[in-house]
């Protein structure tokens, strides 16, 4: 990769696992001075340690929470100076019917995954104006193609993209990129710490782990798609051929989608 990211603010939401930390582990190799934050003090602790040399900011802060954005955000432009590039990576999933969940369980994962990047987004704007700086959002296949079972999670992450393709539009003439990012199905925490009916982490994942690709796979993509100013990025084939078919035939994708969900009429991813 080229020098782009040499001495470069990045703040990535979520950096305590899963493609957070990858992006993390990815940048400060490159030159980045990154910031991070998440709820784990104990995870942020360990990466804090592990890369005790270089400049990386670590702040616990819970995204849902606008006076913990503005700790991370504020602390982050005092530290070095200002932000060229905020990533919202920071983000949950559910899995559970709608017939079956409490409504805590919707209003969790919007504010978390929705309100969070607003918050941030808000709160580091004049900065990333002045720097001509980049706006990305981590968002999900599930922000072009409703899925069964993450049906709160589909409807944060078609905000998500809706809100993201909204305000790259007014930043337009400001010299500021804004891009989302739909990973297909990537290894991290996400599936274990996903909400059950009662809004607790299922403690699980319904998918072969290792089956899929490395959040690591996944960062590289995602910075070399902020290198080149893209405005989307969806990831894996099974992630491209799902938007493709769900934009032209979206009948038959609610079918195939059905099947792949579930078996006997029981959820089973
Ligand atoms: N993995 C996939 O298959 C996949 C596919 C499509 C999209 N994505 C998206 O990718 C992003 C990263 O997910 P991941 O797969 O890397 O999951 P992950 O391994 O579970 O990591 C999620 C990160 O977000 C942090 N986080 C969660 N809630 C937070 C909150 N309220 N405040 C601050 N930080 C919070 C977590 O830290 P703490 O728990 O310490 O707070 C963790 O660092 C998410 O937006 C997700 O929707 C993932």
């Amino acid at each position: 990769m080229s020098d782009f990211f040499k001495n470069k603010v990045v703040a990535i939401t979520g950096g305590s696992d899963g493609i957070g930390k990858a992006l993390i582990e990815f940048l400060l190799p490159l030159g980045a001075k990154v910031a991070t934050c998440a709820r784990n003090q104990d995870k942020l602790y360990d990466l804090q340690l592990r890369h005790s040399t270089k400049p990386l900011h670590c702040i616990v802060a819970d995204v849902s929470n606008y006076n913990d954005c503005k700790l991370f955000i504020d602390s982050t432009i005092k530290q070095f100076g200002g932000i060229d590039i905020l990533i919202n990576n920071a983000g949950i999933s559910m899995r559970t019917l709608l017939k079956d969940s409490e409504v805590d369980v919707f209003k969790k994962v919007m504010d978390i995954n929705y309100f969070g990047m607003v918050y941030c987004t808000k709160l580091a704007l004049d900065s990333i104006i002045e720097r001509k700086g980049t706006i990305v959002g981590v968002s999900s296949i599930a922000g072009y193609r409703g899925l069964p079972g993450r049906s709160g999670y589909s409807a944060s992450k078609f905000a998500v993209n809706g809100w993201l393709e909204a305000i790259r539009t007014e930043l337009m003439d400001e010299g500021v990129n804004v891009m989302w990012v739909c990973p297909g199905f990537t290894k991290s925490n996400i599936r274990n710490a996903a909400l059950n009916a009662k809004a607790q982490a299922q403690g699980e994942s319904p998918l072969n782990e290792s089956e899929l690709m490395s959040a690591s796979k996944c960062a590289g993509y995602i910075a070399k798609a902020i290198e080149k100013k893209k405005r989307t990025l969806v990831l894996t084939f099974k992630g491209k051929q799902t938007v493709f078919f769900n934009k032209f035939f979206p009948s038959l994708t609610d079918r195939l989608t059905r099947n792949f969900f579930f078996k006997d009429g029981k959820l089973i991813k």
